[in-house]
């Protein structure tokens, strides 16, 4: 069977916050389908890099592409930002959750409501 094309690659992908280097060069792919867990001690990037699938972490270097939508530049047009925005959810970690839903519709109410 053929290689599928993956949802979500990322090569050397390096983040920083001013000194701080969080993510130094890291390189993945996932699937569709795929079930992923990243673990690690806290503050070791496992947000970030979460956060940079879905562009509200702008990479510093390195490549990333979610869903064929190159998110390596460092500006994206309004159109491509749209599209990524309506087919990647996110449930925050500690904030922005809606009491009234459990997790699972939360991460439902984009796809469904898009
Ligand atoms: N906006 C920001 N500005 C500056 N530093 C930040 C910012 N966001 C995260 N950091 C720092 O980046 C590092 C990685 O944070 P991150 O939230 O990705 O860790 P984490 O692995 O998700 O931790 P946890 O397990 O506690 O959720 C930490 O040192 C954190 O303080
Ligand atoms: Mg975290």
């Amino acid at each position: 069977m053929e290689n599928p094309t993956p949802v979500i690659s990322f090569e050397n992908l390096r983040k920083n916050y001013g000194s701080l280097e969080v993510l130094k060069g890291v390189s993945g792919s996932l699937n569709k389908g795929d079930v992923v867990s990243i673990i690690g001690p806290s503050g070791c990037g496992k947000s970030t890099l979460l956060r940079c699938f879905n562009r509200l972490e702008t990479i510093n270097g390195g490549r990333l592409s979610v869903m064929d939508i190159d998110l390596s530049p460092p500006k994206l047009g309004a159109k491509p930002l749209r599209q990524l925005r309506t087919k990647v959810g996110m449930v925050f970690q500690q904030f922005n959750l809606f009491p009234h839903l459990t997790v699972l519709k939360i991460s439902c109410l984009l796809p469904v409501k898009y």
